[in-house]
This record gives C-alpha cells, sequence and structure tokens, in this order.
C-alpha cells in the first residue's frame, strides 16, 4: 500500500541503486553482537549523507515549479546544506544559505574548513545570521528578496525535514526492509540519529508498515526526548497525510536523549571514542555532530543490555566532511 502511494509522486532519481547494507566483522567480534551498517554515507554525491533522499523529493519539486534557485539554512558546518549546494550546481540551479554558528566558536576550522570550504566551491552563496531560531521566517524572509529581485527561489526546509522531504526516508524503509527479507535474520532493531526528524519519521513510518516488529531508535543529536518526540511524531503524521495512508498503529516514537550532551554540534567523550572504534576497527568514518553521538548510544545501549537479542543495523547517515572542521577535539 505505501510503496504505491509513493509511487504517485514526482522523483529525480538521485541515487541509482540502493545504498548498501553491510555487516561490519570486527566491531561484530569485538562487541560479541552482529552489527550492520546502512551505507547511506555513501549516498553518490559531494561525499555523500542523507540528505540526497530528500533532495530527490524537493529538487523534483523545484524544479516542476520553474525554481532556479535552492534556498536552504544550517549549521556553518551544515551536511544538509553542503548536499543541497552540491546538487543545486549539478542541476545548474544557485543556491543560497543562511548559516549559522550555533556553538559560538571561533575555531578557524569550523568556520572555513569541513563542509563550509565546500560551499564555496559549489558557488553557494552564504549569508551569515546570528541565529536560525526562526528558521522557516528567515527563509521566506530571504526568498521573498530573491524573488523581487528576479529570482525564482525554492525553500528547502533546514534538514529537508518537510513531509515531500521525508518521503526519500520511507523510501529508503522500504528498501532496507528488502534488504533485510535477503539477509534471512531477525534483527533487534535500527539505530539512527534523529535531528530534523525527517529521517527517522520517514523509516519510522516505512518499518512501522512493512516489518512491524523492527524497533527503531532515533539517538538524539540536540534536543531532549520531550522536545523531540512532537517533531518526529508531528512529521510522521504529515508524511502519512500527504501519502494518503494511515500511520501504522505499531508506529511508535523511540529516543534516547542520554548522549546529545554538551549540546548540538559539540562531541563528548562518547562521540570521540565511538568515532576512533570505528574508525580504527572498520575503517568506518563517523563524525562529530551526529552519527557518532548515534554510534555511542548504539554501543552503550549494548552495554546495557538496552536491545533485545539479535543482530542491530545502524542507519549510517553520513556527516564526516565535518570531521575536518573539528581537529581540535581530539588533542584534549
Ligand atoms: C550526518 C547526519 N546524520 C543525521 C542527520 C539527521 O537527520 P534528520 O535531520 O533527518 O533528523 C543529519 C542532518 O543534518 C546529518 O547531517
Amino acid at each position: 500500500m505505501i510503496e504505491r502511494q509513493l509511487e504517485r509522486f514526482n522523483r529525480l532519481d538521485l541515487l541509482g541503486a540502493p545504498t548498501a547494507l553491510e555487516k561490519l566483522d570486527r566491531l561484530s567480534a569485538w562487541l560479541g553482537r552482529e552489527i550492520y551498517v546502512k551505507r547511506d554515507d555513501c549516498t553518490p554525491l559531494a561525499l555523500g549523507g542523507n540528505k540526497l533522499r530528500k533532495l530527490e523529493y524537493l529538487a523534483a519539486d523545484a524544479l516542476s515549479k520553474g525554481a532556479d534557485t535552492l534556498v536552504t539554512a544550517g549549521a556553518i558546518q551544515s551536511n544538509h546544506v553542503r548536499q543541497t549546494a552540491a546538487l543545486a550546481a549539478r542541476l545548474g540551479l544557485g543556491c543560497v544559505a543562511l548559516l549559522e554558528n550555533p556553538i559560538g566558536t571561533d575555531s578557524l576550522n569550523y568556520q572555513q574548513n569541513g563542509n563550509r570550504l565546500l560551499l564555496d566551491l559549489f558557488d553557494a552563496k552564504v549569508e551569515l545570521v546570528d541565529n536560525l531560531d526562526n528558521a522557516d521566517d528567515q527563509l521566506q524572509a530571504l526568498a521573498i528578496r530573491l524573488h523581487a529581485s528576479g529570482r525564482k527561489p525554492y525553500v528547502v526546509p533546514i534538514g529537508g525535514s518537510n513531509a515531500l522531504g521525508a518521503l526519500g526516508y520511507v523510501r529508503a524503509g522500504l528498501e532496507l526492509a528488502t534488504q533485510i527479507d535477503h539477509t534471512g535474520k531477525q534483527f533487534a532493531g535500527v539505530v539512527l540519529a534523529s535531528g530534523s526528524a525527517g529521517t527517522h519519521s520517514g523509516l519510522g513510518l516505512a518499518l512501522a508498515s512493512v516489518m512491524p516488529q523492527l524497533p527503531v531508535i532515533g539517538v538524539t543529536v540536540s534536543r531532549s526526548d520531550e522536545d523531540q518526540r512532537p517533531k518526529v511524531q508531528g512529521l510522521a503524521e504529515r508524511t502519512a497525510e500527504l501519502l494518503g495512508v494511515q500511520v501504522p498503529g505499531s508506529f511508535h516514537v523511540e529516543l534516547w536523549d542520554e548522549y546529545f550532551a554538551p549540546r548540538y554540534g559539540e562531541p563528548n567523550a562518547g562521540t570521540l571514542a565511538a568515532i576512533r572504534l570505528l574508525a580504527s576497527h572498520e575503517g568506518l568514518l563517523l563524525d562529530p555532530v551526529y552519527t557518532g553521538k548515534a554510534m555511542a548510544g548504539l554501543l552503550d545501549g549494548i552495554a546495557r543490555q538496552r536491545f533485545d537479542d539479535g543482530p542491530l543495523i545502524f542507519l549510517h547517515t553520513g556527516g564526516a566532511p565535518a570531521l575536518f572542521a573539528y581537529p581540535e577535539v581530539w588533542n584534549s
């Protein structure tokens, strides 16, 4: 049902093929538990990441509306802005981004290296703002300004996380379910980073529809459970409505919020340990803002027996370019 409804939406095929579901052999042996990773860090545009899936739907919508400029916002080190700017370049569109410095750091690496460096290569125009506390309004105001100067802007919300963007992760969830079927294994859960929520809502909706027993656990990267829950639930409801389906009774928002301290954009000791462990055991790069925190949650969840028995899947949503924005964190 959900598959058929999804087919009705316009999508640019930017992925080409499903991302791999791989077993991490050395980490699994070390942990005594099978760990698989869904490689959305390897989506095929500009160093990869989860946003391309959302942009397949959002950019199709932008083109159908005759837009000539993608407008979006995020942190200076936003992976979302990097992928949006790269896609604009690929499609021959302009890109204008509002950027904030959410941790107020003076670090030149944060301000100029990593994802930020790439924005210039993609020829994106950047406007620094004090904060993005009213991002939707700020983006609308920018769009009005661009329109007045003769452009045809299309607003991509922060993280690409509206109902249309979340369809990308409904599709990813169905793709993952097929891969899970092929393994013949009974998984104990899927763990992912939960930020602007489109990834969590979309994936959760799809898996609740086709694999209702499989827990989906979002590790928060910026908010408490109390603040994140309505975002994930609300977006899942709006996504289901857009699709014309009911939210399945088995859909349940599970959030672990013990791993994001001290705040968004700042790694903690557990984040760094998780990054080191995956790099040294698997040659797999996590990031200091999202996937390092989510993996820290997975590892701690195993240690504290928070999962049922069985193999686990980590959804790797990308972000490694931000490693180059945080070299100082490894010295302390
Ligand atoms: C690497 C990475 N992982 C996870 C996320 C979180 O995804 P979402 O914003 O859909 O919750 C982001 C979002 O920016 C990201 O860049």
